[in-house]
């Protein structure tokens, strides 16, 4: 069988990166999860402004933690594991310049480089920025970012090799409006307005739990930022700040991905760590379609009591679920992230379900995947939805419809990208039959120990 979704199936069926799958089973047990990817990286970055050592709890073993780890270490940050398992402290007491070839092994593996611009131009007066990586999920411009710098008085040099960042007269703060609320550019300004001179505005900004959790991490070092209503921050630059102490907040997408696959397994997943605040808008879907949950809280240890930890049960109740209709948006809305591990599960729900991705033009390409499976997808370009959006007319297939119930069947599937990657395999393991799931390591970037996670829930894996 040729690998679904491979232009160059060969290629890949020769690299050993398989997983083969043997599906039809629900899964069931609990897992845990642990900080969130989306904030754990940028928190580390953030150490690289404070002028004495940070310590951050809970940090997952996955691949943007390594890059940025790798990246931290060059600048001359000190990274070491602490006492506790997940545990990383920073010592940021030698920051110095890396060169370009050093920075350039980096290129092209994670976003997350383009967040150093203002940390190293406070500490060093002079950034490079390798060539950023990440998801295939559209064009994913920097533009918000660079205007961003800019508006603080840095200049950007953009060269072949990567972005030259210069700050010749200090940064300043600005007002500054994004043309849209992205959780980057939003990030890129905090991270340079803390120590920038003077007040910075920001208007249309994303309010993510990651970034709010980026917030306290920057207030616990020192920083003074206020988030007012309708999307305002407003942070006031203060010349010095030093370490943190933080455990962040659970990785509510690993959480929603494992509820996902819960449902469309007919399983029953306890996801520890979960926390109802930042998933309502998930819960409220998930519930909607005919799926169940229950939250427990944390009970602290005691006397004589070990305590337990909280999270989030999810399960399929029997019977049939019911089709949907959503729309991916920024916070508070339904998570783009969280939207290809859920239609798995929607193409198991009765009726016709619709989805309207509003934050990346090009995040639906993995349901041809699906499709090859025995799923009924279709995808238009045109606006499924009334949520104001930037693609309906520039043609992006952005919207899909699922009819469903469908019945999977197996496949060889090749894995796009994180998220769809996800999907993939939550596929594979609710189809019938044996899959073989090609490029398996990508899902390493963002769900820590997921082959040993499958292994406790049950599910039926193995390296060939
Ligand atoms: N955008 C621009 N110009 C910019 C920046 C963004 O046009 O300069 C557009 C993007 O093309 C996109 C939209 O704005 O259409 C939103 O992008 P955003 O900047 O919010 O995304 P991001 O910061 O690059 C983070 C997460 C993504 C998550 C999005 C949305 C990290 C490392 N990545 O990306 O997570 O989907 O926010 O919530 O935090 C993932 O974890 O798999 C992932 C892709």
């Amino acid at each position: 069988m040729t690998p679904h979704g491979s232009t160059d199936a060969l290629e890949v069926a020769l690299t050993n990166d398989v997983l083969v799958v043997h599906g039809g089973s629900p899964l069931q047990g609990r897992i845990r999860v642990r900080g969130a990817k989306n904030l754990v990286s940028k928190a580390m970055v953030a150490a690289l402004l404070g002028d004495s050592p940070s310590r951050l709890f809970d940090v997952p073993k996955i691949r943007d933690v390594e890059v940025v780890r790798g990246l931290l270490g060059l600048h001359g940050v000190k990274v070491s594991d602490g006492q506790e398992n997940g545990e990383l402290v920073f010592d940021p007491a030698n920051v110095e310049s890396a060169s370009t070839d050093q920075i350039n092994v980096h290129a092209g593996s994670s976003r997350i480089p383009i967040l150093f611009c203002g940390p190293l131009l406070h500490r060093l007066g002079h950034a490079f920025i390798p060539d950023l990586g990440g998801c295939h999920i559209g064009p994913r411009p920097i533009d918000f970012h660079l205007q961003a710098l800019r508006e603080f008085g840095a200049t950007v040099d953009k060269t072949p090799e990567g972005l030259h960042l210069s700050a010749p007269n200090g940064l300043h703060g600005t007002k500054f409006a994004l043309p849209y609320p992205s959780v980057g550019a939003t990030e890129q300004v905090l991270l340079t307005a803390v120590m920038a001179e003077g007040v910075t505005e920001l208007r249309n900004a994303a309010v993510e739990p990651e970034i709010i959790d980026l917030i306290c991490v920057l207030q616990k070092m020192g920083a003074i930022i206020k988030v007012h209503t309708d999307r305002v921050i407003e942070i006031q630059g203060v010349p010095k700040l030093h370490g943190y102490t933080h455990r962040p907040i659970p990785d509510r997408i690993e959480a929603a991905s494992w509820a996902a696959a819960a449902l469309a397994t007919r399983g029953h997943v306890e996801v520890l760590g979960a926390q109802q605040a930042d998933m309502m808008t998930f819960l409220n879907v998930f519930r909607s379609v005919g799926g169940e949950y229950e939250v427990t809280d944390t009970r602290p240890p005691r006397l004589g009591d070990a305590g337990q930890e909280g999270g989030i049960r999810f399960w399929h109740p029997g019977g049939e679920l019911h089709a949907t209709a959503l729309e991916t948006d920024v916070h508070p809305g339904f998570m783009t992230d969280w939207q290809q591990p859920l239609v798995v599960a929607l193409t198991q729900a009765r009726g016709l379900s619709i989805v309207h991705e509003t934050v990346y033009e090009q995040r639906l390409g993995y349901t041809e995947a699906l499709n090859s499976m025995g799923a009924n997808i279709q995808v238009y370009r045109d606006c499924l939805g009334g949520t104001p959006c930037r693609f309906g007319r520039r043609n992006f297939k952005h919207s899909a419809v699922i009819a469903g119930p469908s019945k999977l069947h197996a496949a060889d599937l090749v894995i796009p990208d994180l998220r769809a990657g996800f999907s993939h395999l939550i596929a594979a393991l609710a189809a019938e039959g044996t899959s073989r799931v090609y490029g398996v390591d990508l899902i390493n970037r963002g769900y820590e120990d997921f082959e040993a996670k499958l292994a406790d829930l049950g599910a039926h894996v193995e390296r060939p």
